[in-house]
């Protein structure tokens, strides 16, 4: 029995070195892609490593130093965890990535994987933008903040943003984008109303019932109308928001997308 457990331990070794020997390491980290370094333990084991290797470029808290990008929003270079866990176990080429160093296990790589995943606020969803370039857009060029607001910072003529992510996946986000006129919820429709001087008020529907209306115009200025007071009114079913999506290039809208996706409550 002894010399029968000692063969197979000597087997297995062997099978083991040639297994290492033989097998190329990109394909390996395509194979270990559903990875298995997952548990609290294994995501606390990759940051010490992070902070031992990484730490000095991107910052201990991998939040971007002066050496190395933040990596805590999302990726400008890989979107897959097989992408990822290349990166870090062979560097970039022609540039300070040098990677991790060469003695550490595929393991431990996985473990800094993992690390890095808890920190990015979706794990799970490989979208192809990038949502720091996103939440540029957001503020500058895509005007989106003159209308919604994020985390206390914006206009209140759209919906407050700041968890959208939430109850709104990819595809949702995209077509809010592109076709803002389907389906407006009623909170949102313009109410355009002509007082008995023939002067026209129009803006957001905040309120109607039978008597009375309230409504909130461009300058964010809020008006309040009883309905036999006024001339005439009418609603506006189709949304105040531009089709800016259509005009952007497609890789700014993947961006947005993976910006707005991004949004969620924090955890801690
Ligand atoms: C000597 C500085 C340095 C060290 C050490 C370093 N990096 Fe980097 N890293 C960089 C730089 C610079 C870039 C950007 C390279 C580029 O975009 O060309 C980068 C890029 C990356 C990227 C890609 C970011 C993106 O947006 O696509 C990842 C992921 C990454 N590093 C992870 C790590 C991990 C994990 C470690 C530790 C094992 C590490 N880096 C160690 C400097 C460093
Ligand atoms: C003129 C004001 C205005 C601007 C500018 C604007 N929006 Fe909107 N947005 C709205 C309004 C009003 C709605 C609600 C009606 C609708 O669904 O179209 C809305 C809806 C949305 C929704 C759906 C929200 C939800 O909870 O379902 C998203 C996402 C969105 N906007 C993102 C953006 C982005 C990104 C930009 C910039 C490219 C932008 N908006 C620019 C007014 C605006």
């Amino acid at each position: 029995m002894p010399m029968r457990s000692l063969w197979t331990i000597t087997a297995t070794a062997l099978l083991a070195s040639l297994c290492l020997i033989t097998t190329p390491a990109a394909p390996r980290a395509q194979e270990l892609n559903a990875h298995e370094f997952t548990t609290p333990l294994d995501i606390r084991m990759g940051e010490r490593l992070f902070q031992q290797q990484c730490g000095r470029c991107h910052g201990i808290d991998a939040g971007g130093g002066e050496l190395g990008p933040d990596l805590t929003s999302g990726y400008r270079t890989v979107s897959t965890d097989a992408g990822l866990f290349d990166i870090i176990r062979n560097g970039l080429p022609n540039s300070q990535m040098i990677g991790i160093s060469r003695a550490s296990t595929d393991q431990s790589v996985w473990m800094v994987v993992s690390y890095l995943n808890s920190l990015n606020e979706t794990p799970d969803v490989n979208l192809p933008g990038n949502a720091t370039n996103g939440e540029q857009l957001f503020a500058g060029k895509g005007n989106c903040s003159s209308c919604h607001m994020v985390n206390g910072q914006g206009g209140r003529r759209g919906q407050d943003l700041s968890r959208v992510g939430e109850r709104r996946d990819p595809d949702e986000l995209r077509s809010d984008l592109q076709n803002p006129d389907e389906e407006v919820p009623p909170r949102w429709w313009t109410l355009r109303v002509t007082r008995q001087d023939g002067s026209v008020v129009q803006g957001l529907r905040m309120g109607e019932d039978t008597f009375s209306m309230r409504i909130m115009d461009a300058d964010e200025n809020l008006w309040s109308f009883a309905k036999d007071s006024v001339q005439s009114y009418e609603r506006i079913t189709a949304s105040t928001m531009p089709a800016t999506g259509r005009t952007l290039t497609s890789s700014e809208l993947d961006d947005l997308i993976a910006y707005l996706y991004s949004l969620r409550r924090e955890e801690s």
